[in-house]
């Protein structure tokens, strides 16, 4: 026999003797030339994903490609092997049936599974029957176990002391990010995070801050989010004592209103029967309702569900009405 030369010949070698020069070559370290180098994409690969073993740099125009399992080229680990002459691709005893041999020699692997984890070496067979070997490594995360999330105290008072959500995992070298009624937490003012994101503090805890919290830990592969836990913040103004500064506001409040009145009443007496200019004077009323939140109301006579004194529109307060 002769021994093949050139791109153009390689058609003329049988494959079984292909396939015996692969098997004995097995053993035998070739010279070294450029080697062909395995670059695996993803490096650090989800489980269920799909990852690419690359080939760089093969030979050109090789006979064929083998790719095995383990870190050596052992017949009994082959997944498969793909004859460039006639593109066909026979599979071997490790073939999972998730695996794709592509014609420039890189390897898919698709919905890999934990079990995928480990080395995987290629045999180029040169088309001066020469082989080229490399091994190249996959790594399969295991999915990130689910977080769970603490809280110092579910149901807290406003501005009472902080309170403290805990994110526990397990895992190691995940980051953690946090969430708010089910939206990536946006930090206010009062919050504060630890420098790993595992621990959230709000002080002074406030109404807002009711609701449903759920931690995420992720590495590069997966992400797993933990089960909602509800904040409850209750507040003052909720409970049925009034405080004193809510009684003192509404002391002023009826004060104040009361008072303007009175000049009201004197101011249509004189309108009526001493003819003074419209509008001389307009009443500023502070209504206080709520303990800090001050409410401007005019009396109810100017609103349109009361009668207006007589000789009066809405319009007569306008200028009175832009003041507030
Ligand atoms: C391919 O081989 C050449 C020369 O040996 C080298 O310069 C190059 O970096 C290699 N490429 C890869 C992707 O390994
Ligand atoms: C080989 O072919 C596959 C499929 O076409 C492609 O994704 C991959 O990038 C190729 N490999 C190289 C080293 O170019
Ligand atoms: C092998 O595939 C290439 C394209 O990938 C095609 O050009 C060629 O004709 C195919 N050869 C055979 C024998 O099917
Ligand atoms: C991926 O593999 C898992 C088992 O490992 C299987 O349950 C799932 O259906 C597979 N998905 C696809 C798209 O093949
Ligand atoms: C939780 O907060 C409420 C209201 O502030 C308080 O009454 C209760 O003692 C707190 N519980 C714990 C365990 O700190
Ligand atoms: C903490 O979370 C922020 C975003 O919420 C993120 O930018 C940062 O990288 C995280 N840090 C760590 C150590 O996970």
């Amino acid at each position: 026999m002769e021994p093949p030369s050139g791109s153009a010949s390689r058609q003329h070698v049988p494959w079984s003797r292909l396939l015996l020069a692969v098997s004995l070559l097995t053993f035998w370290t070739p010279p070294t030339t450029a080697q062909p180098t395995i670059e695996t994409v993803p490096p650090l690969a989800a489980e269920g994903s799909n990852v690419l073993l690359l080939a760089h740099n093969v030979s050109e125009n090789p006979l064929g490609y083998a790719w095995h399992r383990g870190e050596r080229v052992d017949n009994t680990q082959l997944i498969a092997l793909y004859r460039v002459d006639n593109n066909a691709t026979t599979n071997g005893p490790v073939y999972s049936g998730r695996e794709t041999l592509y014609p420039n020699g890189t390897l898919l692997i698709w919905n890999v599974t934990q079990r995928d984890t480990g080395s995987y070496t290629l045999l180029v067979t040169k088309n001066d029957l020469q082989t080229e070997i490399q091994t190249g490594h996959l790594h399969v995360h295991p999915p990130v176990a689910r977080p769970s999330l603490q809280a110092s105290n579910t149901t807290v008072t406003e501005h009472e002391g902080p309170v403290v959500l805990t994110c526990l995992t397990d895992e190691t070298g995940v980051s953690i990010r946090w969430f708010f009624k089910g939206q990536s937490l946006l930090l206010a003012e009062r919050m504060t995070l630890s420098s790993d994101n595992s621990t959230l503090t709000i002080d002074p805890v406030s109404r807002e801050d009711t609701g449903d919290y759920q931690c995420e830990a992720s590495n590069r592969g997966s992400s797993s989010r933990s089960n909602p836990l509800r904040l409850r913040v209750t507040w003052q103004e909720n409970s049925r004592a009034l405080g004193v500064g809510a009684i003192t506001g509404i002391v002023i409040g009826v004060l104040l209103v009361l008072t303007p009145l009175a000049v009201l009443g004197r101011f249509i007496f004189l309108h009526r029967y001493g003819g003074i200019p419209r509008c001389c004077c307009c009443p500023r009323l502070t209504l206080v309702l709520e303990e800090g939140h001050p409410i401007l109301q005019f009396p109810a006579w100017i609103s349109r569900t009361s009668p207006l004194p007589h000789g009066y529109s809405l319009s007569s307060f306008s200028s009175c009405l832009t003041w507030h």
